[in-house]
């Protein structure tokens, strides 16, 4: 699908869900409607300018237009979920819109679409004769196709594991994004959310702690505050879970890393957005936001789902062991446990994330040499060494090349301290379509005369390469 399609197509998606959650909450008459029909028309009327006429429709769990599949992007999950999940509660499989349409037709179609009865099998050919008795021609209502074996079309018991992992992963870059929003505007921010996403989290990591790894090699660049918060989360649950902690103190641990720079959403945009180095004066500013994080906390509503201990995980998770770092202290004080954790989590996704002032990352391997020189005197050095072997020494997400000339990316490090250099990689490889293929291979496995068949002889720097490692996750 050509760029400008899909990006109209995403943002249809978007419109839609806004529109449907806008319907449920103002009668038809509300002026405050206005505004989100038109820009809602501004988006259908320009794809039929663009292609005469055109079919959203479902099919399995995706969103097809004209055919073809939209491919979301990490700021549109929520509304492509949202709306699969209403359209497939209500049995709609299939919208055409064939002739352009105006504001008078759109709220007609979205009310009768919202107060369709759920679960009713009959609504698609019901909505059509609605449409009709009110003149509207331009629309027309399929409905939802039902896959063979899948009876209840709109439970989502069957995904997998992997699908779990990535819905907990969207879900929560969602609601920290939420969270985050509503703390600046002094509205009540719902942080029992986190905490549930949290143990949810908990669970997909004692029982594979290497799906939600690879989550992180999703670098959103736009989406930076939220996406390294989660997977500042991920890394510090899965190093929790090698120290043995319990499923309580887990969960603590990842609503403290999900909001450990809470604090920045006090910082004016413009230093926190700026393409270049900080000068002193900001970098004052900077350095408040985990003292700003805490004051935040502090003042939540919901106080009674934080204790000390992730208080001060948040307070201390720039200050060094050599008590460097800020926020400058005046007493000796051993850095928390929980600050330790994070401190180690945040660093390594800090290096290995693409950022406005500087584009291209260090790769997963280079941040790990940088960590190792300055343990001692920033990190711990026993933690850093469970972050280590959590990652490995070819880390989740490298890519490698092999000594058959192919490239991989390591999917699962091997924890056998024997076979550290022979994870389990995904081969870079496409089919005859172009699409990735993803084809697994675990490095320990010998031919018949039990030789090696492939070996990793080196790591490259992906950007070099323009592969996208997120890609070969999801
Ligand atoms: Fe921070
Ligand atoms: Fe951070």
């Amino acid at each position: 699908m050509d760029s400008d399609l899909s990006k109209l197509g995403n943002n249809l998606v978007t419109k839609l869900h806004v529109l449907m959650r806008i319907s449920q909450i103002y009668d038809s008459k509300n002026v405050a409607l206005h505004q989100f029909i038109q820009e809602s028309l501004q988006t259908i009327n320009a794809l039929i300018k663009r292609e005469g006429s055109f079919s959203l429709k479902i099919v399995k769990d995706d969103f097809f237009l004209n055919g073809q599949r939209l491919r979301y992007s990490v700021e549109g999950f929520t509304s492509f979920k949202y709306l699969l999940t209403q359209w497939k509660k209500r049995f709609i499989g299939e919208v055409i819109f064939k002739n352009p349409v105006d504001e008078r037709i759109l709220k007609d179609f979205v009310y009768t679409l919202i107060n369709l009865e759920e679960g009713g099998k009959e609504n698609a050919p019901l909505f059509q004769v609605q449409l009709k008795s009110r003149q509207i021609t331009s629309i027309e209502v399929n409905p939802l196709e039902v896959v063979e074996g899948e009876e209840d079309a709109f439970t989502l018991q069957k995904e997998d594991q992997r699908e779990v992992a990535k819905k907990v992963f969207f879900e929560t870059i969602g609601t920290i994004k939420q969270v985050i929003t509503h703390i600046k505007s002094r509205q009540y921010a719902d942080v029992r959310k986190l905490k549930r996403l949290a143990q949810r989290a908990v669970h997909l990591v004692i029982e594979d702690e290497s799906i939600l790894l690879g989550m992180t090699t999703i670098k959103n660049y736009d989406e930076y505050t939220f996406n390294h918060s989660v997977n500042v989360s991920i890394y510090s649950l899965a190093m929790g879970k090698r120290m043995g902690f319990s499923k309580r103190t887990l969960t603590e641990l990842g609503v403290t890393a999900l909001v450990h720079d809470i604090g920045k959403s006090r910082i004016p945009r413009e230093i926190l957005n700026k393409p270049a180095a900080l000068d002193e004066e900001e970098w004052g500013v900077m350095k408040k936001h985990p003292l700003m994080g805490v004051e935040t906390i502090l003042n939540l509503k919901q106080l009674g789902e934080i204790n000390p201990r992730m208080v001060v995980g948040i307070f201390d998770h720039h200050i060094k062991s050599d008590l460097s770092g800020y926020p400058k202290l005046f007493r000796k004080k051993d850095v928390s446990l929980f600050g330790r954790i994070v401190q180690i989590a945040d660093s390594y996704d800090a290096m290995t994330t693409p950022r406005i002032y500087k584009k291209t990352p260090y790769t997963p391997e280079q941040a790990l040499a940088i960590m190792l020189r300055e343990r001692n005197v920033h990190f711990d050095p026993l933690l850093l060494k469970i972050f280590i072997s959590l990652v490995g020494i070819y880390p989740i997400g490298s890519l490698v090349i092999l000594n058959t000339h192919e490239l991989g990316i390591v999917y699962k490090p091997n924890h056998d301290p024997r076979w550290l250099d022979r994870p389990t990689l995904i081969l870079v490889d496409r089919d005859g379509e172009g699409k990735v293929k993803k084809a697994v291979v675990d490095l320990t496995t010998t031919d018949g005369a039990g030789h090696y068949p492939r070996s990793i002889v080196k790591t490259l720097d992906p950007y070099q390469y323009h592969i996208d490692i997120a890609k070969y996750f999801l």
